[in-house]
């Protein structure tokens, strides 16, 4: 896709990730929209949209995956599972889902996608290399009914802060956004109902966020954000957790 900035965006298919698709589209990015389950999604492919079916579990598989892309500027780390267990209830195959979706996979995507990202840097010293975001949650802030998933979120604001500290000086911005409750399957149908009922009990606009509105925020990170922000956990989270 030459001439064109091009954007790997995880768990597109649906939720937030789709959002992001529009998003990204709209600002004239082509997209590789990948996530494990196409189906139902309302995702076509065409010249400037890429559809890669591929299981984030699978960390080994993920730098020949990187290197079969081509050119990628931009690289969304959205896809996420909530398993929405008690800890007493947790198995260990929900827990290393979570660790492998949430943490391992963005880790070894960022690494090997931040290889031609940091070739680039070389070639051009003074152009921008690259941009990662990464969706963390208020879950990395607050205590959370879903033990697991907040420990994984937490990791995800340590390693943001670890590779923009890294690829910050190569001209690699890497930043991350904290949602509040976003109306996906995931708040509606994965999350545990008490911790739901939590964060609107806490919410100002007495509503769930859309995935339209914070994919906005994500487009800026992606697109727009100067080059000093870097290293940011930006909140989203219409009051249910401030600091
Ligand atoms: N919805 C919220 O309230 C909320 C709040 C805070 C943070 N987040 C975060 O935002 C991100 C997106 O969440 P969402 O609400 O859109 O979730 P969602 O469950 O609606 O969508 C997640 C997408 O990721 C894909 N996915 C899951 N496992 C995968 C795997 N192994 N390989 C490839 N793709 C996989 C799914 O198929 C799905 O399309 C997640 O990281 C989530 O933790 C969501």
């Amino acid at each position: 896709m030459p001439g064109h900035r091009v954007a790997l965006v995880t768990g597109a298919a649906r939720g937030i990730g789709r959002a992001i698709v529009d998003a990204l589209a709209a600002d004239g990015f082509h997209i590789v929209a990948l996530d494990l389950d196409f189906e139902g999604s309302d995702l076509v492919e065409s010249g400037s949209l890429a559809l890669v079916r591929y299981d984030l579990t699978d960390i080994a598989g993920i730098a020949a995956l990187v290197a079969s892309l081509g050119r990628i500027d931009v690289l969304i780390n959205n896809a996420g599972v909530q398993p929405g267990l008690a800890i007493d209830d947790y198995t260990e195959a929900a827990r290393e889902r979570a660790l492998a979706v949430n943490l391992k996979a963005p880790v070894e995507l960022i690494r090997t996608v931040s290889q031609q990202m940091l070739e680039r840097h070389r070639a051009h010293p003074s152009g921008a290399a690259g941009r990662i975001v990464n969706l963390t949650s208020v879950a990395a802030f607050m205590a959370h009914t879903d033990l697991w998933y907040g420990v994984t979120k937490a990791g995800i604001v340590s390693f943001t802060r670890s590779f923009a500290a890294r690829l910050g000086p190569q001209g690699i911005q890497v930043n991350a956004v904290a949602p509040g409750p976003i109306d996906t399957d995931m708040l509606n149908k994965a999350a545990q109902p008490e911790r739901r009922a939590e964060l609107m009990q806490r919410v100002w606009s007495h509503r769930t966020g859309t995935p339209q509105e914070l994919a906005e925020v994500v487009r800026w990170l992606a697109a727009d954000a100067p080059v000093i922000l870097n290293g940011a956990v930006i909140d989203v989270t219409d009051g249910c957790f401030l600091r």
